[in-house]
């Protein structure tokens, strides 16, 4: 059984004057638990607007949305929370994703405690704060920050320390799925390379199913597992990283390469400056 699967998923927007766009046409997709899949292709191919739709930000016209084997309308009120809690997303703007007037001690126990009320592990109240505090050190040190961060404010820190307070804020929830939007394209080139690691790692370690949202071909080399790439609100191609990136089937996907000559070294050479990219 799949841990999340897209079937015949199709979207649409309105438009001026009556008429419809059509940003998703009957996509299908599935991913497993500690699987990585990239979604390639270029600007308003639909990629974001299939992330929004996988958490729920955006609803489909048509299709379905598998969690462990079951559409989500067809679970009760409680399984569908707890099925939201189990699918998180990372956005690209993580700074302004974040509470501004909020220290990240203070945001990350606050859905520490919506999480356990909503869980009825333990009511608000009977749960001592020390012992919040220590699961926020512990989600820190899970995302490579110091426990002095726990003090700060989104204001005080760089958009690197932003987007992993942000993956921080996810993994308070225990998520099973991750779904990343564009999660580094708006970091420096020098940072972007650590913050895509800890995301792998993450992954990894803790057996995540991981959507990558990715306009740059040299990151989904990286750290996704398989890829798919969507044109006009359609996967053209779909298949494991080294076969799509390496033997691409489809002219487009050949066409998204040929900008790209050097993806094949991965992010190697980003710290030199060298952003390799298509849009
Ligand atoms: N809220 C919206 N209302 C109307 N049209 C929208 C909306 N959001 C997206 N679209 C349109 O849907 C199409 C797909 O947009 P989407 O944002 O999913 O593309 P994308 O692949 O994420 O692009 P980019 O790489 O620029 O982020 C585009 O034509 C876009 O203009
Ligand atoms: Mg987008």
């Amino acid at each position: 059984m799949n841990l999340l699967s897209i079937q015949n998923l199709t979207v649409r927007y309105p438009r001026p004057g009556g008429q419809l766009l059509e940003a998703l046409k009957t996509v299908s997709l599935h991913v497993e638990a500690g699987e990585s899949m990239g979604i390639v292709g270029e600007s308003g191919s639909g990629k974001s607007t299939l992330a929004k739709a996988i958490v729920g930000l955006v609803r489909p016209h048509s299709g379905q949305i598998l969690y462990e084997g079951v559409e989500l309308s067809r679970r009760t009120h409680a399984e569908r929370e707890a099925c939201c809690r189990r699918v998180q997303m990372v956005f690209q703007d993580a700074i302004g994703s974040l509470n501004p007037r909020m220290t990240v001690a203070a945001m990350l126990e606050e859905v520490l405690r919506v999480h356990r009320i909503t869980n009825s592990e333990e009511s608000l109240g009977t749960r001592k704060d020390s012992a919040f505090a220590s699961e926020v050190l512990h989600l820190l040190d899970q995302v490579g920050l110091p426990p002095e961060v726990a003090r700060a404010y989104p204001r005080e820190l760089s958009g690197g320390q932003c987007q992993r307070v942000s993956l921080a804020r996810c993994l308070a929830l225990g998520p099973r799925v991750l779904v990343a939007d564009e999660p580094v394209s708006a970091l420096d080139v020098s940072v972007q390379a650590r913050v895509l690691n800890l995301l792998r790692e993450l992954q990894q370690r803790l057996g995540l199913a991981l959507l990558l949202v990715s306009h740059d071909l040299a990151v989904v080399r990286t750290v996704c597992d398989r890829v798919c790439v969507l044109r006009d609100g359609v996967i053209v191609e779909q298949g494991r990283v080294v076969d799509v990136l390496e033997r691409p089937s489809h002219p487009y996907t050949r066409e998204l390469l040929a900008a790209v000559p050097d993806v094949g070294r991965g992010l190697a050479g980003r710290e030199q400056g060298s952003v390799i990219s298509v849009q």
